[in-house]
């Protein structure tokens, strides 16, 4: 059947080429992919399935039982938001909504979960399980897993696993790269407030300087990762906007410093907050200020599961050639609110390659996905629902 399997999906590469190409002209952000939505759910009823719609406000959830007798469940997503960013590929399919643009490919994301759905339609008879489709809204903000989850898309039925995976710049054209333990990270953001006396700018004696308590704390704050946690730990915190005072002969009572942390590891992430306390503590008391930190928890990052992602590895290994699936070289710190579904559901969030870096990269206006990486992505996807299914 894997044969049979690989074959019709080389057959449909053109079908999974038009998907794309429609969904990049149909671009919407977060929680407003009403066409999108629309898009997905007329393909799939086209395909004999009952999708359902709304769920996460945006999203869009399918189910497809096999016919081959009772078997796992097992949950495929792909996330649906574009970016407010204006498109400056020149494709003749670029974006048709003015300031939106599918710069992150999730356009490729929602044409391989649809081309899945698709191919295995096809196979129905010869799966031994329920495969799931997930189509998510809002993962930019990221606030659409949470949403689909507050929804219940992991009940009746709650899958066995999970898959997903990101188009990735940096990887060699149709790689799949997977590994195990945190390949994103959290986003947490906080906001600081130093806070001192203000006075006149010619009598700074007379007053506690906030301006220059937090130039010591954006420096100090940087030690949090340089000296506090360990080096092969990914972290990084990143201060993105400073305002206090407003004349430049007066000193200022307070200054607010906004920022992000990004971690690989939770635990590493659990500790931030109180180690940047304690370093705001100390630099302002030093000057005769204080501090007050306010910490706010994001999405957690995504942490692969050992066992499945292994198990997953070799599924792929099954249906393509050895150099074609790799261990992913590093992990990024960016986000991906993914990682909400595997605190929910055992599962793996693996990249393929779209080329060496050098060209624009994700959420870039020249950005562009290479199409030969649809039915590499439709097969991986095959690949993990049929050696699931013929496993369990
Ligand atoms: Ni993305």
């Amino acid at each position: 059947m894997k044969q049979e399997m690989i074959q019709f999906i080389r057959n449909n590469n053109q079908q999974f080429v038009q998907l794309r190409r429609d969904l990049h002209r149909i671009p919407e952000t977060a929680f407003a992919e009403i066409k999108t939505a629309a898009y997905i759910a007329a393909k799939l009823r086209e395909w004999g399935y009952t999708p359902q719609e709304g769920i996460g406000q945006t999203g869009v959830v399918a189910e497809l039982q096999g016919g081959a007798g009772d078997g796992p469940v097992l949950a495929v997503r792909a996330d649906m938001d574009a970016l407010a960013v204006t498109e400056q590929t020149g494709l003749s399919f670029a974006s048709e909504h003015p300031g939106r643009m599918h710069a992150c490919g999730h356009d490729s994301h929602m044409a391989m979960v649809l081309g899945t759905a698709f191919v295995l339609a096809q196979f129905r008879s010869h799966l031994a399980g329920t495969v799931k489709f997930i189509f998510q809204p809002s993962e930019e903000q990221p606030t659409g897993a949470g949403a689909m989850i507050d929804d219940g898309v992991l009940q009746n039925p709650a899958p066995d696993g999970i898959v997903a995976l990101h188009n990735w710049p940096g990887l060699p054209v149709g790689q799949l790269a997977l590994s195990a333990g945190p390949v994103t990270g959290s986003v947490d953001r906080f906001q600081i407030t130093v806070s001192g006396r203000g006075g006149h700018g010619a009598k700074p004696h007379e007053t506690v300087d906030p301006v220059v308590m937090a130039s010591h704390c954006v420096l100090a704050l940087q030690t949090v990762v340089s000296r506090l946690n360990n080096p092969l730990k990914p972290l990084v915190l990143t201060i993105g906007a400073i305002h206090g005072g407003e004349a430049f002969n007066v000193i200022p009572h307070e200054v607010r410093l906004t920022g992000t942390v990004r971690a690989a590891d939770p635990e590493v992430q659990s500790q931030i907050p109180a180690q940047m306390k304690q370093v705001l503590d100390g630099v302002t008391a030093a000057y005769g200020g204080s501090a007050q930190l306010d910490y706010e928890w994001g999405i957690p990052s995504v942490v692969n599961d050992g066992p499945f992602t292994e198990q997953v590895e070799q599924y792929l290994r099954r249906w393509f050639p050895p150099e074609q699936v790799v261990a992913l070289p590093e992990p990024s710190l960016v986000g991906e609110d993914y990682s909400l579904f595997l605190q929910n559901v055992t599962g793996t969030f693996f990249f393929l390659g779209t080329g060496d870096q050098g060209g624009p990269g994700l959420h870039h206006p020249q950005y562009s996905v290479p199409e030969d990486i649809l039915s590499v992505g439709v097969q991986s996807f095959c690949a993990i629902v049929w050696e699931f299914f013929s496993e369990k």
